[in-house]
């Protein structure tokens, strides 16, 4: 399967709830190599080039004003289908319908504050993953002293 770089967002409330490593470490442990990882505080330009598709919805600016509200962690991963992985692994977007196992249906219990957000596609991740990091934020595994590891897939 070809590697794919997925955009995930820890959002503030698993940042508030003290959530960032159990949920950085359950793609670690999946196997899944982070390309990114930094704590920031989202700019309302920021939120709303992200969450761009959703700008007609009657709860964008509910969506805009979360996940500015307190700091985020924005990462990038990649492996092998990282994409539908990680979406898999975050369960449903309303945790009420995601099973046990899930990053949702283990942590969370709101729509609004599900935990976690995950690229959709590769397009979008293409698209978010710019907005959050410069190029030279991305780390390049496989020019890497640790390009070993990608051999070993
Ligand atoms: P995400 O973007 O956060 O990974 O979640 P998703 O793809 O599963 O869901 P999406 O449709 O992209 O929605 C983005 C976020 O908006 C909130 N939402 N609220 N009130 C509502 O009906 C509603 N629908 C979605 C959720 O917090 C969702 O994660
Ligand atoms: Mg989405």
């Amino acid at each position: 399967m070809q590697s794919e770089r997925t955009l995930v967002l820890i959002k503030p409330d698993a940042v508030q709830r003290g959530l960032i490593g159990e949920i950085v470490s359950r793609f670690e442990s999946r196997g899944l190599h982070p390309v990114a990882i930094k704590l920031m505080q989202v700019t309302t330009d920021i939120a709303e080039r992200h969450y761009h598709e959703h700008r007609d919805k009657p709860f964008f600016m509910g969506l805009v004003e979360f996940i500015t509200s307190s700091p985020v962690v924005a990462m990038v991963w990649e492996g092998p289908g990282a994409v539908a992985m990680v979406r898999a692994m975050m369960g449903a977007t309303n945790p009420a319908d995601s099973p046990a196992g899930t990053i949702r249906g283990d942590m969370a219990l709101s729509l609004a504050m599900n935990v976690v957000h995950g690229s959709d596609s590769a397009q979008s991740a293409a698209r978010e993953v710019e907005i959050f990091f410069s190029a030279a934020e991305l780390l390049d595994w496989e020019n890497s002293g640790a390009g070993w590891i990608l051999a070993e897939d």
